[in-house]
């Protein structure tokens, strides 16, 4: 098949941006409501749907928050995390990296112990399905004490987790504040990425190159600076790049003003991610259709773009390796090359 009109669900494809949170489906998140007796300020589904036509990343998050307070037992975390999980294999995901912020849950009476056990038992029970690494994160917007203190408080399942990140409203809040807590997470062994110029500037990408960090969340405004351009290539510091998230949150005016092509063509590691896809109606192989479709990538691009993924994660060489190698035989020469071939 040629690009138009390939099946992305085909595609073995990563997700390696996805906040578990942000795939909380509207009937879930009223069907725990009920459960839980939490009062929400939608009547029901379709009026949250309503709701969700945000102006920028304050208004998504405001919305995002609320819908985080309908999960409060631990059962509650495991079908959550075990409903992300199916739906993102169904999808053609054979390997997601999936943000969770126990921040948010504090002092609402759940033990944390509850909630990790819900979403690790989960990923457990997954794992003949999906790989997944789960990441922490934290808000950007709270004092880096309490990054910190987080940080401390998740001791007990540091086996089992694989980085540690930071979202939250981006301006105003710049990487450089977190100094402490991302030198605390590279202490402890771990790696680190950090949402970056979705909605802040150029400079707050260029901060998060001075942090010890692995991987830029989003990205979108380096494009506007050339010199950084070639520093994020040099380096090969990988963008977690999320398109249909930035054309719903304004980020982008329209998918084909997306700058992930011209990033490709200038040799980034950039990926393509899911980011909140039950808020922003696009799942994994939704993002790759929309934005390949919408920047007229190419076979080769689109090859180029599955390994990134691969490169991108946290995973280990050798599980690295087998995992390129699904994506080669996934997308073979074109026809005409090789017609013995057969591809997606
Ligand atoms: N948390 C969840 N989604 C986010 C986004 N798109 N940007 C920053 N923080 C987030
Ligand atoms: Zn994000």
């Amino acid at each position: 098949m040629t690009p138009p009109d390939m099946d992305f669900v085909k595609l073995p494809k990563t997700d390696l941006h996805v906040h578990l949170e942000g795939t909380l489906e509207p009937e879930m998140l009223f069907r725990l409501a009920r459960r839980n007796r939490v009062p929400l300020p939608w009547r029901d589904p379709e009026n949250l749907h309503e709701a969700c036509k945000f102006r920028d990343l304050a208004g998504f998050l405001a919305i995002y928050y609320k819908g985080c307070e309908v999960l409060v037992t631990g059962e509650d975390f495991y079908d959550l995390t075990r409903a992300y999980l199916e739906r993102a294999a169904a999808d053609g995901v054979v390997h997601t990296e999936i943000f969770f912020n126990p921040q948010v849950f504090r002092g609402r009476g759940t033990p944390l112990a509850a909630i990790m056990e819900g979403v690790l038992s989960a990923i457990r029970d997954m794992r003949d399905r999906i790989s997944c690494l789960y990441m922490g994160t934290v808000m950007r917007t709270r004092p880096v004490e309490e990054a910190l203190q987080a940080l401390e408080e998740l001791a007990p399942w540091y086996s089992e987790i694989a980085a540690f990140g930071m979202g939250g409203a981006e301006r105003g809040n710049p990487p450089l504040h977190f100094r402490r807590y991302f030198d605390a997470c590279r202490e402890r062994g771990f790696r680190t990425c950090v949402h970056a110029g979705e909605e802040g500037p150029a400079d707050y990408v260029r901060e998060a190159l001075s942090l010890p960090v692995d991987r830029i969340d989003h990205g979108n405004a380096a494009a506007e600076d050339p010199a950084l351009l070639r520093i994020l290539a040099e380096r090969r510091i990988p963008l977690t790049m999320c398109p249909i998230s930035n054309l719903r949150l304004k980020v982008v005016p329209d998918l084909a003003a997306h700058p992930l092509k011209r990033m490709l063509e200038q040799r980034l590691c950039v990926t393509v991610n899911s980011d909140d896809p039950a808020y922003f109606l696009g799942y994994a192989s939704d993002n790759w259709a929309a934005v390949c479709r919408a920047l007229r990538l190419t076979r080769a691009e689109i090859l180029q773009l599955a390994l990134n993924g691969v490169e991108a994660s946290f995973l280990s060489d050798e599980r690295k390796a087998a995992l390129r190698q699904e994506v080669i035989a996934a997308l073979p020469a074109p026809p005409d090359r090789d017609p013995a071939r057969r591809g997606i």
